[in-house]
């Protein structure tokens, strides 16, 4: 069964709603946005990957980055197109994370909360092209659930690829990348509708290898 086959989840319904279910962008995306480490250039070239509500996208296209948004719900779509101001970098369409089209190499990536919801092996076959389409050097913001805490009735028939402790840094520290940050911790959540989840979570952020010098 995939995400297609679900009934609504409960972020859908907000999207169309034009709330915004998962709040203001993650404290790590603020961070390198305004420079922190200088790890981001302004004007860099950024994807984000299950999109969502365009938390992220619509924040890092109004800081003046050029922003390749995608997600495989049409209202997550349509909500950000709504919310897009004239003149932002920003371009938003529906795809599958699972043979998306991307024509192009990124600076930075974010897949935020989405990639336990592909279905293996599509997962890892798209997270090794998500890695290969960024530029050397360049960032990934990734944040998973992993399978420590059963997750909610609710969510179980999307949950299907939830990650082990641990699973999603040893992928990247593998794949030869650079883990520059790394978190575990249960995420309390509050989704409009009084909806209440706990999720069991790891986050990274790591760098692309530099090319090898002649
Ligand atoms: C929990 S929401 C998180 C949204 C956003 N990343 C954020 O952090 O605010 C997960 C999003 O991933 C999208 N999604 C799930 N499976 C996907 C897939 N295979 N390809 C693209 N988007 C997907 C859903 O439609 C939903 O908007």
């Amino acid at each position: 069964m995939t995400i297609s086959d679900q009934p609504d989840p409960f972020w859908n319904r907000a999207y169309r709603d034009g709330s915004s279910p998962f709040g203001k962008p993650s404290e790590e995306v603020v961070r390198l946005a305004a420079g922190d480490r200088e790890l981001i250039a302004k004007g860099a070239r950024i994807l984000v990957a299950g999109c969502g509500d365009g938390r992220h996208a619509l924040y890092l296209a109004k800081e003046g980055f050029v922003v390749d948004a995608f997600d495989i719900s049409p209202d997550a779509v349509a909500h950000v197109r709504a919310n897009a101001t004239p003149g932002l970098h920003l371009r938003a369409w529906q795809a599958d994370l699972d043979g998306v089209e991307l024509a192009d190499q990124y600076d930075w990536v974010i897949a935020h909360g989405m990639l336990h919801m592909v279905p293996d092996p599509a997962r890892d076959k798209a997270m090794a092209r998500l890695r290969a389409q960024t530029h050397p050097g360049g960032i990934h913001v990734v944040a998973v659930f992993t399978d420590t805490i059963p997750p909610p009735p609710d969510l179980a028939p999307l949950h299907v690829a939830l990650f082990s402790e641990g699973e999603l840094f040893e992928q990247y520290r593998a794949a030869g990348w650079e883990l520059l940050e790394t978190r575990s911790y249960v995420l309390e959540d509050e989704h409009p509708g009084g909806i209440r989840h706990r999720h069991p979570i790891n986050k990274l952020v790591a760098r692309a290898p530099a090319p090898a010098l002649p």
